[in-house]
């Protein structure tokens, strides 16, 4: 199967605190998100990528990528929220397509996993990566317990999410026109009223977000060198 990839880089990376987009931080001597590029580049599956930018770091993304991505598409312009972003990208994939979108500080998600959920996406319409909460999550209202969740129904959500184009394009023109934010691309689907079906994934793919993460991404870094060498 094939799919087209919206890469969303053009987020300002403030909860790393590291005074520049977080993306830019190196892991291993090479910037974050050529960790991520690197993946999609490398997946035989992956038709093109439409890579989304700050509009003032799109020339420093042209010059980090220096020819070496040859499915990047387009390097375009993204929004002040996510969704603005993803909506910039949409308007670049054409009709007919399974497209993914993913966040550019997720560099751990695995083949297997994109697999299974582009061939999900292409029967049921959308499909999203998601885990199982391992904690137990509580309800709260000015520091007093309101509710336990019952842990069994609750999952976390990651990305890649994959969407027939046609689907994804109705609902965020609907959000679009009617002004609803939603918190992933999959909940403005929700919200349209369609089905969004889970695909199981796993701990490792984690969305760099603040200082520690770093850290953890280091050790999975070392540990995946580690588990190629035997
Ligand atoms: N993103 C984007 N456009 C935005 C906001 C975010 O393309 N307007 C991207 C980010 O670059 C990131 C992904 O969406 O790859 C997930 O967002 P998040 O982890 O929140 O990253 P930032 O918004 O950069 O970080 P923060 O919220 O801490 O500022
Ligand atoms: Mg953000």
């Amino acid at each position: 199967m094939r799919y087209s990839l919206i890469l969303l880089a053009a987020g300002q990376g403030k909860r790393m605190k590291a005074g520049k987009n977080k993306l830019l931080i190196e892991l291993q001597n090479r910037p974050l998100l050529l960790h991520t590029l690197t993946l999609f580049e490398e997946d035989p599956w992956c038709d093109e990528v439409v890579l989304v930018a700050h509009q003032g770091e799109i020339e420093l993304l042209a010059d980090l990528i220096d020819g070496d991505y040859g499915k990047i598409k387009k390097i375009i312009p993204g929004g002040v929220e996510r969704q603005d972003s993803v909506k910039c990208g949409l308007d670049e994939i054409d009709a007919g397509k399974i497209v993914l979108i993913h966040d550019g500080a997720r560099p751990f998600v695995k083949r297997t996993v994109i697999h299974e959920l582009v061939e999900v996406a292409a029967e049921d319409g959308a499909a999203i990566v998601a885990v199982p909460v391992k904690d137990t999550i509580k309800k709260v209202e000015n520091q007093q317990v309101v509710d336990t969740l019952d842990r069994s129904e609750l999952w976390s959500v990651q990305t890649p999410q994959a969407f027939q184009v046609g689907l994804i394009k109705q609902a965020h023109n609907k959000a679009l026109i009617e002004q609803k934010l939603g918190t992933d691309d999959a909940s403005l689907v929700e919200w349209y009223g369609k089905p969004v079906t889970i695909v199981e994934g796993d701990y490792f793919n984690i969305k760099i977000t603040t200082q520690e993460d770093l850290l953890f991404a280091e050790a999975i870094i070392g540990m995946e060198a580690r588990n190629n060498d035997v």
